[in-house]
């Protein structure tokens, strides 16, 4: 087990340990048993009764058996099919039908409308759970006993805090950053005041590292929060819970205790729990990648939140605010939804690529909105949304490609329900995101099939060009 003190006394000033390291003894929520992967020994034979894939290559006429596992073949078995001394390849862009990695954390069933995390239902998780649990089931593999969630919670709880010279490092920013940059940069600085971090080979070490970035993401969010309206950061409060403690660090002002109403919290708590996992989406397959260079996983993480800012991911929830609020009223929708069909602009919120059906965190999230407006009111823009949607699944258009409400669609009006800014909202799907990061993290760091990530290409540059002096260009 690593020496917690020791760990983080190795930051710039030796003298002053970390704050957040008010103990010695971390307890290991074991990351190295995630459970059983996909296994080679259940899986059917076919009709001819081999799982195997028989390939003719018709420039040369040779065939070629290919074994089937688990409903793939290898790529790698393909270059031994070649013409001219040129192996197969896949092309692949956007991995839209390639596995990249066995995983026992998240199944999806996108036809079905399907989302278990470790084999528990969404809709139970939402409903019975709690976002900390959640994160524990994520990375262990199984739910809690009572007494593992409570020194699960303990330990998140007294890593809340941040080191001093992070946030000078957050007040460096302009003062309109947009707070997902801040995020990301300070995610990544974390390396630099946890060096050990680089040891991702020590079980305890992992865990600690895991422990430390569950529990600071909301601490850095409130203060790139925080920044961005001059206002001074509010340092954790250890005797609130994860959430009420996050929303405190956001919105305390001169009271001595923050105390945000409980439906509120339950719903936010949702909303985390929701976005805690998705497979391998594409600020997963960032982390991953990254991760398969060996690098200590604040980094890896901070390539998985620059994954998520983009508009196409956790960004499109923000670019949904932005669209309902630009639509302005229920007569424009008509006029916006033929220039969508004209190819003139996406309609966002709308469309996934796994689920074609429908997405079950939308689901869940309506619901959530409910409970949410009753206590701060309807958001005006709810009313656009309802109508988009209704019109949106009668069209064609949509319903030809199979494109319907994702989890971004309806979670921004809750976020601007409860005060965030639509900067903030990707930065609460990544605090809610960080779990399942860590968690596939932490098992692509166990697999020993894993390698480096380095896909092939297929060059279509010039070739062996001789080099052109300038007097001759
Ligand atoms: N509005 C209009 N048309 C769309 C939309 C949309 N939101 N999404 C897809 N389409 C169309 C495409 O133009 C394409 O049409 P075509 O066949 O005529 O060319 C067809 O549907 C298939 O779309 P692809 O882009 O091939 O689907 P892909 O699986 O690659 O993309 C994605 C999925 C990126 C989510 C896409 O649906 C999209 O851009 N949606 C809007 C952004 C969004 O809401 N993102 C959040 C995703 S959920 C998340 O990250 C948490």
């Amino acid at each position: 087990m690593t020496d917690v003190s020791t760990t983080d006394a190795a930051l710039d000033q030796p003298q002053q340990p970390a704050l957040d390291d008010a103990t010695s003894d971390p307890t290991p929520a074991g990351v190295d048993d995630p459970g059983p992967a996909g296994s080679d020994d259940t899986a059917p034979a076919g009709r001819g009764g081999r799982d195997s894939l028989t390939v003719t290559d018709n420039r040369t006429g040779q065939t070629y058996e290919l074994e089937i596992t688990d409903g793939t073949i290898r790529a790698a078995d393909l270059k031994q099919i070649s013409a001219e001394g040129l192996g197969l390849a896949t092309y692949d862009p956007g991995f839209v039908n390639t596995a990249s990695c066995r995983s026992a954390v998240t199944y999806i069933d996108g036809d079905a409308g399907i989302l278990e995390y470790r084999g528990y239902p969404i809709e139970q998780l939402a409903e019975h759970s709690t976002f900390l649990e959640v994160a524990y089931l994520l990375l262990n593999g199984e739910l809690p006993t009572e007494a593992e969630l409570e020194e699960w919670v303990h330990q998140i709880t007294i890593h809340t805090f941040l080191h001093e010279n992070v946030k000078q490092l957050m007040q460096g920013y302009r003062y309109d950053a947009h707070p997902m940059g801040m995020l990301m940069s300070s995610v990544s600085a974390l390396s630099t005041f946890y060096p050990d971090a680089v040891k991702i080979a020590d079980v305890d070490n992992r865990q600690l590292q895991i422990t430390r970035l569950i529990a600071k993401m909301p601490t850095l969010g409130a203060f790139a929060f925080r920044h961005a309206q001059g206002k001074p950061y509010v340092y954790p409060d250890n005797r609130l819970s994860y959430v009420e403690n996050f929303l405190a660090m956001l919105f305390k002002m001169s009271e001595p205790t923050y105390s945000a109403d409980p439906r509120l919290v339950k719903a936010l708590d949702i909303l985390l729990i929701l976005h805690a996992d998705h497979e391998q989406n594409c600020s997963t397959n960032a982390v991953r990648s990254v991760g398969s260079s060996q690098v200590d996983p604040y980094s890896a993480v901070a390539a998985g939140i620059g994954a998520l800012y983009g508009p196409l991911h956790g960004g499109a929830n923000e670019a949904v605010l932005k669209m309902l609020r630009r639509i302005g009223s229920v007569d424009q929708i008509p006029a916006f939804i033929e220039g969508v069909k004209a190819g003139k602009e996406k309609l966002m919120g709308f469309g996934h690529r796994v689920y074609k059906n429908f997405d079950p965190r939308a689901t869940i999230i309506k619901k959530a909105c409910d409970d949410v407006f009753e206590v701060t009111g309807v958001n005006p823009l709810l009313e656009i949304a309802q109508e988009l949607e209704r019109i949106a699944l009668e069209d064609e258009y949509f319903v030809k490609r199979k494109l319907y409400p994702n989890v971004d669609f309806y979670s921004g009006l809750i976020y601007e329900a409860l005060q965030f800014p639509p900067e903030m909202f990707t930065v609460l799907f990544a605090i809610g995101r960080t779990p399942g990061w860590l968690a596939q993290w932490a098992e692509l760091v166990q697999d020993k099939e894993q390698k480096i990530a380095r896909p092939k290409q297929i060059y279509t540059g010039h070739r062996s060009r001789d080099f052109v002096p300038m007097s001759d260009r």
